[in-house]
């Protein structure tokens, strides 16, 4: 069995809506986070060290939120701006822009001990990643769905709060990347 490793209650709610409860499970282990400017790297770290906890197949899920006119921030300190400022600063930082264009980005890393086609750099242990991503514009808070900044953050006129988890998994980042890691599963 795949071993999706979280504790975000929301990150699994939509991998199992998007997977489904047969194909994965879940392990709750806090991994170490690295720090990095981009998603990628701190993803693979994560994998191998769950891996290495687990001892089984396992995918960890990093995702941040980037605001273009702030090159990019929160980003890949999404989680820490979020338990710190919260949503609703962000929104009020955002507010006088004139241009509040955003994204989402999700990064799956996925690791089992063994070669992968594409290993995302030459780490000890070989892993393979899968990235989504949706573009959409910072808006005032709206919504009781989703979790973390989706109130904030609007795709084809809805706020990703404001959609069930299968309406968001159809446009979100996490969607996207469970679907090009879904594909490459299945073969594997
Ligand atoms: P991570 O655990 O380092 O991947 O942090 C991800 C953080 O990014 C979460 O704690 C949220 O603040 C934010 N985030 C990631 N994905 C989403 C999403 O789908 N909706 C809203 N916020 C998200």
């Amino acid at each position: 069995m795949l071993q999706y490793v979280t504790t975000n209650p929301g990150k699994l709610r939509e991998a199992k809506s998007y997977l489904g409860d047969e194909t994965i499970d879940t392990y709750d282990y806090d991994y170490p986070e690295i720090q990095a400017p981009t998603l990628e790297p701190i993803a693979a770290a994560g994998a191998r060290d769950a891996y290495r906890e687990v001892g089984e197949p396992v995918v960890v899920d990093d995702a941040g939120l980037f605001i273009d006119a702030f090159d990019g921030f929160p980003g890949p300190y999404s989680s820490f701006v979020e338990t710190t400022m919260g949503v609703d600063r962000v929104w009020e930082l955002a507010e006088p822009l004139s241009d509040r264009s955003a994204a989402f980005r999700c990064v799956l890393a996925y690791c089992d001990g063994e070669a992968v086609d594409d290993p995302v750099d030459d780490g000890d242990l070989p892993v393979q990643c899968f990235t989504g991503v949706v573009d959409g514009e910072i808006v005032a808070p709206r919504g009781d769905g989703g979790f973390g900044y989706d109130p904030i953050f609007e795709h084809d006129g809805a706020t990703f709060a404001e959609r069930t988890a299968a309406e968001k998994n159809e446009l979100s980042h996490r969607g996207r990347a469970l679907a090009a890691f879904a594909e490459w599963y299945q073969q594997r």
